[in-house]
This record gives C-alpha cells, structure tokens and sequence, in this order.
C-alpha cells in the first residue's frame, strides 16, 4: 500500500513538494488580492482537476469571494480555435460581475479561451484567469493566464488534482508520471 508521505511509486520525480506549492500560493493569493476589485467577485473552479488549487487559494485570499464550479472540455479538429463542452454549468448569473476563472493548467490554452469567452459573452464585467500550472511548450492558441503559480515542461503531470486516467488526484504534490505507466 503506497502512503502519501512517501513517493507514488508510479511517479517518476517530485517537482512540487506541498511546502513549495503552499508557499507559491501564498504569493499568487497576494497577487490577486491586489488585482481584484474587494467586492461581489466570482471564483470558478474549473472542475475537476482544480479543486485542491481552488480550496488552497481562496483560503490564502483576503477577499470575501463567491464560490461557483462548472466542468468543460474543449473539443475541435486542430485548425480551428474549436468547441467548448459545458459538462457542468456554474449557477450564478456573472452578468456585471468580476470573475475569476481557477484552473489546473494551460496546455494547449483552448479550454481557458473559449471559456473566458464564454464568460464574457454572458455579461461578465472582467474575466481574470489563475492557474496552477502553465505548459508553454504546448499551446496552440495565443492565450495566457493573468497569474500562475508554476511553469512546466512537456512531460506528464499528475497529483495535487491532476490525472492520468482519474489516478493520482489525491497526491499532495506536483510529480511527473513514469512513461512507462502511461505507454504501457
Ligand atoms: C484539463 C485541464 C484544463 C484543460 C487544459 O482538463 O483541467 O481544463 O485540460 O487543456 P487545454 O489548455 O489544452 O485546453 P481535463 O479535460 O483533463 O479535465 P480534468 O480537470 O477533470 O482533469
């Protein structure tokens, strides 16, 4: 039985212990804090991947912030910007409202597109966007966070909410996954 004190043993290497990441996250939260209007702000977790990143941070913020959660994917065929999938919708009404959207990670930067659009085109007075992670190496649409806690490289990423098929969520630190798990 594998313990979370210790490696996965399906992880290749640690990148982010839980210390580093709490700490990150203190300095992003300050970020924000000094970004965001003090007041009727609405954070979205982009379910599922960002729900440990999303409890930390509005724990770290000194804002009083509404909580909402919504669960997209982004689906296309490459040569266009593509589709957003609303698996599950959030149920605030953002019209006038400064949203800040919470997301695991930018990869290829489509999902984060086409949702802070989304946002906008139903009314939302300033769409922010705060991510965990940022995989530079993989984006295909010209699209950034306003805060990131943490470049990466092009490898597999699980833990702190991440997966590989719905596996390794619950590690409390960032690690890169073994090739040999995911080609195998
Ligand atoms: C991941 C991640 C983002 C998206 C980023 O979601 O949480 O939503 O992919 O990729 P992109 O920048 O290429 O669009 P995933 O569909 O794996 O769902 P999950 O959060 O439930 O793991």
């Amino acid at each position: 039985m594998n313990t979370k004190e210790t490696m996965h043993p399906d992880c290749e290497k640690i990148l982010f212990s839980e210390e580093t990441i709490q700490k990150r996250i203190e300095e992003v939260a300050a970020e924000v804090d000094k970004a965001l209007p003090h007041d009727s702000v609405i954070a979205i977790c982009v379910l599922n991947g960002a729900v440990m990143f999303f409890a930390d941070l509005v724990r770290k913020l000194h804002h009083d912030i509404q909580f909402d959660f919504m669960s997209v994917s982004s689906y296309g065929d490459g040569t266009t910007s593509g589709a957003l999938k609303i698996k599950k919708d959030i149920s605030a009404n953002v019209k006038g409202k400064d949203v800040l959207i919470v997301e695991d990670i930018i990869d290829s930067g489509r999902t984060l597109m086409l949702l802070k659009k989304l946002l906008e085109d139903r009314g939302a007075a300033s769409v922010k966007i705060v991510t965990l992670l940022n995989k530079p190496s993989r984006r295909e649409v010209d699209m950034y966070s306003d805060f990131n806690c943490f470049d990466v490289g092009n490898e597999f990423i699980i833990g702190y909410g991440l997966d590989y098929a719905q596996q390794y969520r619950s590690l409390p630190y960032i690690g890169i996954l073994k090739r040999e798990i995911y080609e195998k």
